[in-house]
């Protein structure tokens, strides 16, 4: 079968025969797997819907899967499914280990499971300690509970200030916008204790100093290893345990993000939070194969984020300074070159990301002008938006860049069909409690998290037949939709597929950065394994080295001129 043929198989499962269906990766598969993986996130109620109820779903996930693996994925990480309010699109999880209903049930897990494993695609579930729902048992009997009980022990509740408590503990700020505090009713129903949610009000933060809560965690992570996962994401993973003291602390930078400041807030980045993964490194060691840990902390250096990936800690980290980089070679080499340093140094792999369900989709991110902090999001009238063309050149080069870096590498949904933030949703469609939180101020994450495009021509381009997609998809996706670009060889998708292909033949994962003299200011140019890869991020051409075959362009070459934001991955000619 050519390339081409191939490309323009069915998009479904059923012409995609199972690798070894039924039995976990582990046998022909790469011992410690995460150390050059590639992993597709996806966001389970963007992804497809099964049932037409609007919202992706556990079964529609196992029915595109084949998609994935035609794709070239090593993993998924599938972001919340667990029973959950949905205040936080599952981030407010309210049952650690049941699935919720608007997603399936367990046995639509374990079916998941099984087929991503026959397929030889491991399976990442995302972790969310730091906070649980308000729905969640523990927080009910909490509330239920008298101040002082071992109930209210597990969340974070304090007196207020002010002779009668009525202003909060401290000042602390929600990620999401307005404070971090919010008093409750004792059920005598007078004024109460105040507790500490550093993200929604409905999604109060555990006491991560309480040996119950650890106790829990241990529990749940066993619950999902005896299933059969790979591994966790682990959500704000460098929060969890606050300094004691509770001091005041207004951030330096703008309050939406997650973290990342030089000095840290008193409730991220505190010492005894290692201790907590130390200690789940050695539950996901009781297991057998070779289960991973890859913590989500923002934090302000790559050096920082090296302490969560020590020997006896995670994984993996996200390297989100990688993925906050512009488009500018002098600064991505000095990235590229911190993180590889960094991580080294604790024996780890480095990880890349360009893209997931909290920033704005890359394919506008790296065009946009402007200032754009993590979180914040960007609308219809956002100054310095970019047009699609080059948010598409740029994305399709940074992904070229990315994928021919040593380590593990983070795809987002959609990335692969090139798909932009969608700044333009109506106001009155917008699900993100940063919206509500800051009466409108910011954005928030909708925009990257609109669902999937599968086929053109198709009722809701194929995402949910029936249904009302719970985000509304823009008409002009209709030309990004999965099924339009299989049938093109030059399309993102197409692009994505020779990209993954290409990097499993050379082990370009396991290989070395080795940066090659000769290149312009505004390229970079540097060796993995036997490819050469030149990245231009100028405005200008420039010339093709020469004693090379091009593999792979995300641009058309004009002769041997790589154009302005093009990667080429290219090989010596033999002899
Ligand atoms: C980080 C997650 O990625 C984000 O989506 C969520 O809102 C916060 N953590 C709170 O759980």
């Amino acid at each position: 079968m050519t390339a081409q043929q191939d490309l323009r198989s069915s998009p479904d499962t059923a012409d995609v025969v199972p690798r070894e269906t039924g039995a976990p990766p582990g046998p022909g598969m790469p011992a410690q797997w995460w150390r050059s993986a590639v992993i597709y996130q996806i966001y389970p109620r963007s992804f497809h819907d099964s049932t037409g109820d609007g919202v992706g779903d556990l079964p529609g996930i196992t029915a595109r899967l084949g998609a994935l693996q035609e794709l070239g994925v090593d993993a998924i990480w599938l972001s919340p499914f667990m029973t959950s309010p949905q205040k936080d699109a599952g981030y407010d999880v309210a049952d650690y280990c049941d699935v919720d209903p608007i997603f399936g049930t367990l046995a639509d897990f374990d079916a998941l499971l099984e087929r991503a494993h026959g397929f030889g695609i491991r399976v990442i579930v995302d972790l969310v300690p730091n906070h649980s729902s308000d729905q969640h048992l523990w927080f009910q009997q909490a509330l239920a509970a008298a101040p002082g009980s071992p109930e209210r022990a597990r969340y974070i509740f304090r007196e207020g200030r002010g002779e009668q408590g009525e202003q909060p503990p401290n000042n602390w700020q929600s990620i999401f916008g307005g404070p971090a505090w919010t008093r409750i009713t004792e059920t005598d129903g007078t004024p109460g204790q105040w507790y500490l949610h550093l993200f929604d009000s409905s999604q109060p933060d555990f006491d991560w100093s309480q040996e119950e809560v650890k106790e829990e965690f241990r529990r749940i992570l066993r619950f999902w290893l005896d299933r059969g996962v790979d591994g966790f994401r682990v959500d704000v993973a460098h929060g969890l345990v606050k300094d004691q003291d509770f001091p005041d602390y207004t951030p330096d930078v703008d309050a939406a993000s997650m973290g990342g400041e030089e000095t840290p807030a008193p409730y991220f980045e505190q010492t005894a939070v290692h201790e907590i993964y130390r200690d789940w490194r050695l539950v996901l060691e009781e297991y057998p194969g070779d289960r991973a840990l890859c913590g989500e902390a923002w934090v302000s250096s790559v050096a920082k984020a090296a302490l969560w990936v020590r020997p006896d800690e995670m994984h993996q980290t996200f390297n989100f300074q990688y993925l906050e980089t512009p488009w500018e070679a002098e600064q991505l080499r000095g990235v590229i070159d911190d993180s590889l340093y960094a991580f080294n140094a604790v024996g780890a792999p480095s990880t890349w990301v360009l893209s997931n369900h909290d920033v704005v989709r890359h394919a506008t991110r790296l065009s946009l002008t402007g200032e754009n902090p993590q979180g914040t999001g960007i609308g219809p009238a956002h100054p310095g938006l970019p047009d699609r063309e080059t948010g598409l050149a740029r994305a399709r080069a940074a992904t070229a860049l990315m994928l021919a870096l040593p380590g593990s590498a983070y795809i987002y949904q959609g990335e692969e069909l090139g798909l932009d933030e969608v700044h333009d949703l109506p106001d009155a469609a917008r699900q993100d409690p940063t919206w509500f939180r800051t009466a409108g101020e910011r954005f928030g994450r909708d925009g990257c998290r609109v669902p999937l495009p599968w086929a053109g021509e198709a009722e809701n381009f194929g995402f949910s037949s029936g249904g009302t997609p719970w985000l509304p998809q823009p008409e002009r996706w209709e030309d990004l939709s999965r099924d339009v670009q299989r049938a093109d060889p030059d399309s993102t998708l197409s692009l994505y597929r020779r990209m993954l292909a290409l990097r499993a033949e050379h082990d370009l994962g396991l290989g070395e950065v080795r940066w090659l003299p000769g290149a312009e200011d505004a390229v970079l140019m540097f060796s993995n394994q036997d490819l050469t890869v030149l990245a231009n991020t100028g405005t200008k051409p420039v010339a093709l080295p020469a004693g090379h075959q091009v593999l792979l362009a995300t641009a058309p070459l004009a002769g041997s001129q790589v154009p302005a934001d093009c990667t080429v991955w290219l090989q010596r000619h033999a002899g």
